[in-house]
């Protein structure tokens, strides 16, 4: 990826944060505190929305492109953000380092899912919780679906690995964690293979 990553990502995601996914983000990280864990921060679209009771803020971005945008974000920010060039996969914090984990279009492209999930659940504390925010595999439309199938070998190649069809919300719970909340909902002005997402809170068991 070129350094205009993060430029070109926050250009076209701009009317989908104006129609959905400000709101969604800020209705999802607002009751965190403590200790956050955000995989793949992207360019820092979550950003605005940490509430004061989190005091620390973890954010973990692999790509140069995205994490240029990232740093010159949360500089411009009043508080202290810690950010690590890290996969997801390879999260090098302690067992039980956080309180919450956040990952909001994400799961599309990592490279490997469960090993992902895995690492998120091991350095989550016992009891606590994953957020998510992702688009998925069309659920209730066949043909949106094929649709998905079909095109997703391109897509891939297209858009940084992000795929079209992961079922995320069964990867979630085959990682050990209980869902407590989850809404299923279009994403608005966003094209039409990316719009099936679900939104909510996952917790590792205490
Ligand atoms: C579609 S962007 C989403 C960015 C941001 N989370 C948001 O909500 O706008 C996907 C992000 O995941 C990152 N990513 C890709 N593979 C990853 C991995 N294996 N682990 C962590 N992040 C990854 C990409 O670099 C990119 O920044």
């Amino acid at each position: 990826m070129s350094s205009l990553t993060g430029f070109i990502y926050d250009r076209v995601m701009a009317q989908a944060e104006v129609a959905c996914l400000r709101d969604w983000r800020r209705e999802l990280l607002a009751g965190l505190q403590g200790s956050v864990l955000e995989i793949g921060a992207g360019t820092g679209a979550n950003l605005a929305f940490y509430p004061a009771a989190v005091q620390r803020i973890v954010l973990c971005e692999p790509d140069p492109g995205m994490r240029g945008a990232l740093t010159a974000r949360a500089g411009a920010l009043q508080r202290a953000v810690e950010i690590r060039p890290i996969t997801a996969e390879t999260l090098d914090f302690p067992d039980a380092s956080f309180d919450h984990a956040v990952s909001t279009l994400v799961c599309c492209s990592v490279g490997d899912p469960a090993r992902a999930l895995a690492q998120i659940r091991r350095v989550l504390k016992p009891g606590g919780s994953l957020v998510f925010l992702e688009h998925v595999a069309a659920w209730d439309d066949p043909g949106r679906r094929r649709w998905q199938d079909r095109l997703n070998p391109l897509w891939r190649r297209l858009a940084s690995n992000c795929h079209l069809n992961r079922e995320t919300e069964q990867a979630i719970r085959a990682a050990g964690f209980a869902i407590e909340r989850i809404q299923r909902e279009s994403m608005r002005k966003i094209i039409p293979l990316v719009r099936p997402s679900i939104r909510g809170v996952a917790r590792k068991p205490a």
